[in-house]
């Protein structure tokens, strides 16, 4: 991986930038494992320190897996690294986000298609410009999602329940779900936020409990089994999650742990709302059962709390709602709802 640095001490902590030191352009990302305790950054100067970033998940979450994606191409044609094999290397470096494919195949269709000596400056500007549409469509994903809720809960002083982290520590602005929560709580009606722990990562307890307290938001942690008990006190009013692939029927992956909770959802009449930029939905994916879905090393789960030694564990990074369980899915070109596919692919235009 890269080197370490402390982060600069001006309060604002972007999740990745990049910088052109006279050393030559680098891509610094702020190590999300090593929050919330450490706010460090990682200096990346290569392609290969940018995969195990996204392996480890120093970086990660379905938008700025994008971003890192399309930047990785920036970095690799500034060094004078061969284009096409960082492109290979970064696209699989994790399957399931669709995003990381996508930015990494807008920043390289640009470098292609410039004349070779501005292939670098080309994919740059690429990488740039998705930053910015991503920070766009965070604005109105968080615009019509506040509506949305407002529809479908009315009333106000919301209980909301999200798993994983979908704030600004995974998009070029405020993010997906957490973002939407985040305006609710700017306009005072947010009562709480539940935070599933999100295991075996522990994303929720770990980042998104991190930017819910730099927030000042009322926020309460749970284990994610805890879910079923808050859902039968009449404690949710609605569920609010990211996507990490949406197929063309509308089957949405997302963190592990994301189905169950659809499922309570539906069985306690509890609106369950999917938050996703339209680069998370996969049209060439046609339905839930082809989507890859990342399996990780047993070893994030039996190291969790020690198991006997040889202990084997069923670790998916991801589980697959059907659209038939959601609610809604709010996109930046506005919301599906119901979910069809014929909704769905009418926002992609
Ligand atoms: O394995 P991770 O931490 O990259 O998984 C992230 C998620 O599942 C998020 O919920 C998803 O990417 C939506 S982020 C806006």
């Amino acid at each position: 991986m890269g080197d370490h640095i402390t982060r600069p001490d001006n309060g604002f902590t972007p999740a990745l930038r990049w910088e052109e030191p006279p050393e030559g352009p680098v891509l610094v990302l702020l190590d999300q494992t090593r929050l919330p305790q450490e706010e460090v950054e990682l200096v990346c100067t290569d392609v290969q320190a940018l995969v195990a970033a996204i392996r480890s998940l120093a970086v990660r979450g379905a938008p700025l897996l994008g971003l890192a994606g399309a930047y990785g191409i920036a970095l690799a044609a500034a060094r004078g690294y061969d284009v096409e094999e960082a492109a290979d290397l970064l696209a699989r470096a994790r399957p399931t986000a669709v995003n990381l494919e996508y930015g990494v195949r807008r920043a390289v269709e640009a470098y292609r298609k410039a004349p070779a000596e501005q292939g670098a400056a080309a994919a740059l500007a690429a990488a740039r410009a998705l930053h910015a549409e991503d920070a766009a469509a965070s604005r109105a994903m968080v615009e019509h999602g506040e509506r949305l809720l407002a529809e479908l809960a009315p009333g106000g002083g919301y209980r909301l329940l999200t798993h994983c982290n979908t704030g600004a520590l995974v998009s070029g602005g405020e993010g997906t779900a957490l973002g939407v929560v985040q305006a609710v709580h700017r306009s005072g009606e947010l009562r709480r936020l539940w935070v599933d722990e999100t295991r075996p990562l522990l994303q929720g307890a770990r980042l998104t409990a991190y930017e819910a307290a730099r927030a000042g938001m009322p926020y309460t942690l749970l284990a994610d089994s805890a879910a079923g008990s808050l859902f039968t006190a009449g404690e949710v009013d609605a569920v609010l999650v990211g996507a990490d692939r949406i197929a063309a029927d509308g089957s949405t992956a997302n963190k592990v742990g994301t189905y169950p909770l659809a499922v309570l959802a539906r069985y306690h009449h509890v609106p369950f709302i999917v938050v996703a930029p339209t680069t998370t939905v996969d049209l060439g994916t046609p339905d839930g059962a082809s989507i890859e879905v990342e399996q990780r090393a047993g070893s994030e789960v039996t190291d969790f709390a020690p198991s006997p030694l040889g202990t084997q564990a069923y670790n998916p990074a991801f589980d697959v709602t059907p659209p038939e369980l959601i609610t809604a899915i709010v996109t930046e070109n506005g919301v599906v709802s119901p979910v069809t596919a014929e909704r769905l692919a009418a926002v992609c235009r």
